[in-house]
């Protein structure tokens, strides 16, 4: 059965963009179709500044969202990463199989040292090393497919490569693995500025939709979105990036494709309207599920436990095998 892997940093509530472009495939897709992992991984929570009881209710808090957007721990595993060993005992040893250079030339990388930098901030050798922690993440668990959205696309190639020149070292250990992206929304961008992505960790609130937002406030977020000059709404990403956009989350929330949702709406506000009440339409469940799972903080605690326990089942092996081809002796 196919393996598929993926995860969630909880540096930040969640948005509109990890649901679309992640989240929801999981739950929709991904835990159907194949032996589907998903972890909240908090040890990457802690490559930029964090505060410490900050990161344990963002934690728990990614957690439930996941729960709520429909991950079923009866046809899923559901965990967070510092529960189980493998990874940091992996990312060590995918450390001394990639290389400085390999890291540094990350995007993501690139982007956030100058934000660190520019918050006059020192920058934890943790954000260098991020992408081998992430390959740990992958391998560990021998996935075939890694679904996520467009922006960790560089870090899933970067762990093929690590995957590859492992196997070629020490012998066959780890499966290649695949990201898989979704056809639409694969990169949401931010309502105020549609040339970034919408991030949850950007300090620019009105333009992110995070999943949590009260109906109205969401509605707002929308309905101020920046368009653009014209007034046609067509779909273009180059010339009308923000126009784009909120036809993508259209398309997303209603299962349209952009194109043909330009042509249905003749005004910039009929489109953002539509769009309000589509983003409304499709978190109004997830904010549901999420109350009554606030109501019983212990089922959750109780699918992490169990999930942890599951995800060690699968990880500890392969991590003993990489071990062993690397040279390390085993305990006696
Ligand atoms: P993170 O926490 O930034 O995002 C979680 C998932 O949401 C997707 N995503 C988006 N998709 C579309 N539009 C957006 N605006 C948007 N913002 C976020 C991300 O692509 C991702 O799929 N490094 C990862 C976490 C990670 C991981 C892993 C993922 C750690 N180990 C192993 C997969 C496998 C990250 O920071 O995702």
């Amino acid at each position: 059965m196919t393996r598929v892997f993926s995860g969630i940093k909880p540096t930040g509530h969640l948005t509109l963009g990890n649901y679309l472009g992640a989240m929801r495939q999981w739950a929709a897709v991904d835990q159907h179709r194949a032996d589907a992992v998903f972890c909240v991984v908090d040890l990457h929570g802690m490559t930029v500044d964090h505060d410490p009881a900050r990161l344990r209710r963002l934690t728990r808090q990614a957690a439930t969202l996941l729960l709520a957007a429909g991950l079923d721990p009866e046809l899923c595993t559901v965990f967070v990463q510092s529960h189980v060993d493998e990874h940091t005992r992996l990312s060590y040893v995918m450390e001394c199989v990639a290389t400085d250079g390999e890291m540094r030339r990350m995007i993501q990388y690139k982007e956030k040292v100058a934000g660190e930098g520019a918050r006059g901030r020192g920058v934890r050798l943790s954000l260098l090393t991020y992408p081998a922690l992430m390959a740990a993440d992958i391998l560990a668990y021998g996935a075939d497919e890694v679904p996520v959205g467009d922006d960790q696309s560089q870090h899933v190639e970067l762990t093929r490569d690590l995957a590859v020149r492992f196997n070629q070292r020490y012998g066959h250990t780890f499966v290649v693995p695949k990201a898989t992206v979704p056809a639409v929304a694969a990169r949401v961008m931010n309502l105020q500025d549609p040339g970034s992505k919408m991030g949850k960790s950007d300090d620019s609130g009105p333009g992110i939709v995070y999943l949590l937002d009260e109906p109205d406030v969401i509605r707002k977020k929308v309905m101020r979105a920046v368009t653009d000059s014209g007034r046609e709404v067509v779909y273009d990403r180059e010339e009308r990036p923000g126009v784009a956009n909120l036809l993508e989350i259209l398309a997303a929330c209603t299962g349209g494709n952009p194109e043909s949702l330009a042509s249905v709406h003749d005004s910039y506000g009929a489109l953002k309207q539509a769009t309000a009440e589509a983003v409304l339409e499709t978190l109004r469940p997830v904010q549901a599920r999420h109350r009554e799972l606030c109501a019983d903080p212990g089922y959750v605690e109780e699918v992490l436990r169990h999930g942890a326990e599951k995800a060690r089942a699968i990880a500890r092996p392969i991590v003993d095998t990489a071990y062993r081809a690397v040279g390390l002796l085993p305990p006696g």
